[in-house]
């Protein structure tokens, strides 16, 4: 008897319906359907079915804040900073377990369920840390989540920054973070990567490094950890988050740098919702976007996935958790919007995420797998990226974790009712 019997699945790659059998929690086969039983099963009515969204780069502990105490007015990555710093005093763990439990069940609902979450331990009490071990547990069953011990405030900035670092790290926080551009000078900023690599081999953990989130094309701190990923081959564990710097750096200088991070195979994260948003501050017209040079990362081969960065907090006022929204946005600032840049947009939303988080081994829709899977109400990837379908079912170790219900919508013109769905 199988747990969960899906049917009449669209699978990328393939032409043909076919059919899931879950055992326990894993992907058993998948292959004609001959009458078995099971306690459930499903009709996926041939729509499309992916392996679920990853959001590689989000801040859960500041998630559902904004307002509180104040709005961020101006819009800017600096006043963002200021109203978290207030809010930062009223935390307690039962504030960051609710608020991140809530921003996961948007997320879950939205089909990801691998998420990486940075949270701030620039506080002597770890209070948000020690809630997100917390939110781990719980969120356990149903997602992947790891934990970025991330000092936003410096490692050698904020006094006693190396220490609750090195501290976080020992507690079980899965990744070393860190903000070379926002540390106090350019020799802070070095020491502070070499550190990061340090503590990373020590505690056998992963990299990821918010990295030149500025619009200064001076800021120049990728060079210094794709040197540190070559000289320690450490490339495969290695991010860099943001680095919206690169926009503005000179073509000959981009060339040279990111033919080292090929060559140190690290991974690369843009945020497109909040650095749209948030980068070009400073520009009379004609404006920068400030995004990362994604289409160009993307063609030399560098893996490089996208971000939500940050829903409803001091940084980002709007947001639901929907990683098809980073895509749409995403697709339009980084002008990828031919048929095949489409394609490998929807990738930054799921595969390549997964490479960066390193759980490719365990994430396709394949035997053998855990049976994590979304069936999406659209044809195609593109036709889901357009009309923003949220997933008819999320199901995570062979459970169903989320349902949408189709929306109805209905026009009426020349006095008659018709339903419609977007669609050509
Ligand atoms: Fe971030």
């Amino acid at each position: 008897m199988y747990k969960l019997i899906i049917k009449n699945v669209k699978l990328k790659g393939r032409n043909d319906l076919t059919n899931i059998f879950i055992k326990d929690k894993k992907i058993e086969k998948i292959s004609e359907f001959n009458g078995e039983k099971a306690k459930k099963i499903i009709d996926a009515d041939s729509k499309l079915t992916i392996p679920p969204f990853v959001d590689s780069h989000v801040h859960l502990d500041t998630a559902l804040t904004a307002g509180e105490p104040k709005w961020n007015k101006s819009g800017t990555l600096f006043e963002g900073i200021e109203r978290w710093a207030e809010r930062k005093e009223m935390l307690s763990e039962k504030d960051v377990i609710a608020r991140a439990k809530k921003a996961l069940s948007w997320q879950i609902a939205n089909g990801v369920l691998s998420v990486r979450t940075h949270v701030d331990i620039c506080d002597p009490k770890l209070t948000a840390l020690k809630a997100m071990f917390k939110v781990k547990q719980w969120a356990s069953p149903y997602l992947n989540l790891q934990i970025v011990a991330f000092p936003q405030e410096g490692i050698l900035s904020y006094n006693g920054g190396k220490e609750l670092l090195e501290q976080s790290l020992k507690m079980g926080a899965d990744v070393v973070g860190g903000i070379p551009h926002f540390e106090y000078t350019r020799e802070y900023g070095v020491k502070s990567v070499k550190i990061i690599f340090d503590l990373a081999e020590k505690y056998n953990k992963l990299i990821d490094i918010h990295c030149d989130e500025i619009d200064d094309e001076q800021s120049r701190f990728v060079e210094v950890a794709a040197a540190e990923a070559i000289k320690r081959d450490m490339g495969k564990i290695t991010t860099v988050s943001h680095t919206t710097a690169m926009h503005s750096y000179n073509g000959a200088y981009t060339s040279k740098l990111l033919r080292f991070c090929k060559k140190a195979g690290i991974n690369f994260i843009a945020n497109p919702l909040v650095n749209i948003h948030l980068q070009g501050r400073f520009d009379d017209y004609p404006k920068r976007r400030g995004i990362t040079r994604v289409k160009e990362i993307n063609k030399m081969g560098i893996n490089l996935s996208f971000g939500h960065d940050d829903i409803l907090d001091p940084w980002y006022p709007l947001g639901t958790g929907s990683m098809l929204q980073v895509a749409h946005m995403g697709a339009h600032i980084t002008q990828m919007m031919g048929t095949e840049e489409l394609k490998e947009i929807f990738k930054m939303i799921t595969k390549n995420g997964a490479k960066t988080l390193n759980i490719s081994n365990n994430y396709d829709v394949r035997e053998g797998n855990d049976a994590n899977l979304l069936i999406l109400p659209a044809d195609n990837q593109l036709d889901a990226l357009r009309r923003q379908t949220a997933p008819k079912w999320v199901i995570s170790r062979g459970n169903i974790v989320a349902e949408n219900d189709p929306i109805n919508t209905n026009v009426i013109l020349e006095n008659k009712k018709k339903q419609i769905n977007f669609k050509k």
